[in-house]
């Protein structure tokens, strides 16, 4: 049957109906909202490539979670803005680093009311701004792995409920799993960046948390967008590692990884909405080229018609007001 038997247009007659048939609806509970911590703030500083996100210090951080937390937004992910660097971003595993405090005082403020995730990587710490250890101007991948176990490590001693390695170095969720469950931390859960793409939207970010490489790219360890299948095998591998949950980042130009992650992986499926995505939704709003409010939500939901279980987006505080 067809046309004129068949219209598609009678079930989308009122809103009503229009309510009953929705397959997709964005839930607060399936987002995770990003927080910068800077431990040399003493109020909070407004990132200006990012509109109403700000870095933190750390009391500040509490009341802002909290704020978060009242919009139905149950995790958080920790990145940190350290009072100093070096050359093997030691700052990353101090057992007072600005995450490790921040992660602590979270956790007794809000106690398993709040899934705390913190990002695994080196390059807000290092003086290089890298994601790993240098030798001769060259990333050393297994040494580099060595640090990354010791930040997560040093993560799940703060209380940390799940750590997301974003590195890109190979074997680093092997590592860390094996260290957190040699260190006893057996129930603390990796979020793997897996299939993580040298992007050009991560500007805004690298600008925010001052990690911006000093020189060369991070191309010799994040992903090129031209080779889908290598986005597949970094997924699979890190599954076999022992990720619970893997990343697809960025989110929009990337919904066809999405998709095939999901349907080819039995394991949950985060999306990372990053801050330059973020940034031009912020900025044609402001030209008043278009609105916030129905833009963020349609491609939110877009996000999560591909396939992704989580998203991790700077809207997160703004979804349940949005949705009411
Ligand atoms: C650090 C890291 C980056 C982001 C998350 N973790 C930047 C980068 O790899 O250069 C980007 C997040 C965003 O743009 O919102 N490895
Ligand atoms: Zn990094």
């Amino acid at each position: 049957m067809s046309f004129p038997q068949v219209r598609m247009r009678r079930l989308r007659r009122t809103q009503s109906l229009r309510d009953v048939m929705c397959q997709v609806k964005l839930d607060p509970h399936n987002l995770v909202y990003p927080i910068f911590v800077d431990e040399n703030a003493e109020t909070p500083v407004p990132i200006e490539s990012m509109p109403e996100i700000s870095r933190f210090p750390l009391r500040q951080m509490v009341d802002e979670v909290r704020r978060v937390m009242e919009q139905d937004v149950k995790a958080v992910i920790l990145f940190g803005i350290p009072s100093k660097k070096d050359e093997n971003g030691s700052s990353a595993f101090a057992v007072d680093g600005v995450v490790q405090k921040a992660i602590r005082k979270l956790k007794a403020e809000f106690g398993d009311e709040l899934v705390v995730m913190a990002d695994v990587c080196l390059c807000e710490y290092t003086v290089h701004g890298h994601c790993g250890v240098l030798k001769d101007g060259k990333i050393v991948n297994d040494l580099t792995l060595e640090n990354l176990q010791k930040v997560a490590v040093s993560q799940a001693q703060a209380g940390a409920d799940v750590v997301a390695p974003s590195a890109m170095m190979d074997g680093q969720v092997r590592s860390i799993r094996s260290a957190l469950d040699y260190a006893g931390f057996t129930d603390v859960a990796i979020m793997a960046y897996s299939a993580k793409y040298a992007s050009s939207l991560y500007s805004p970010f690298r600008n925010a948390t001052e990690c911006a490489p000093k020189f060369g790219t991070r191309k010799s360890y994040q992903m090129g967008y031209g080779t889908p299948e290598e986005a597949l095998r970094e997924i699979e591998l890190d599954v076999s590692e022992g990720a619970d949950i893997v990343m697809v980042k960025p989110a929009l130009a990337y919904l066809d990884i999405v998709h095939l992650a999901k349907s080819k992986f039995k394991v949950p499926i985060a999306a990372y909405n990053v801050s330059g995505e973020y940034s031009m939704v912020k900025a044609a709003a402001q030209m008043g080229w278009i609105d916030e409010k129905t833009v963020a939500l349609e491609l939110l939901t877009g996000i999560k018609r591909a396939g992704a279980d989580l998203i991790i987006t700077y809207f997160a505080k703004e979804v349940k007001k949005w949705l009411s």
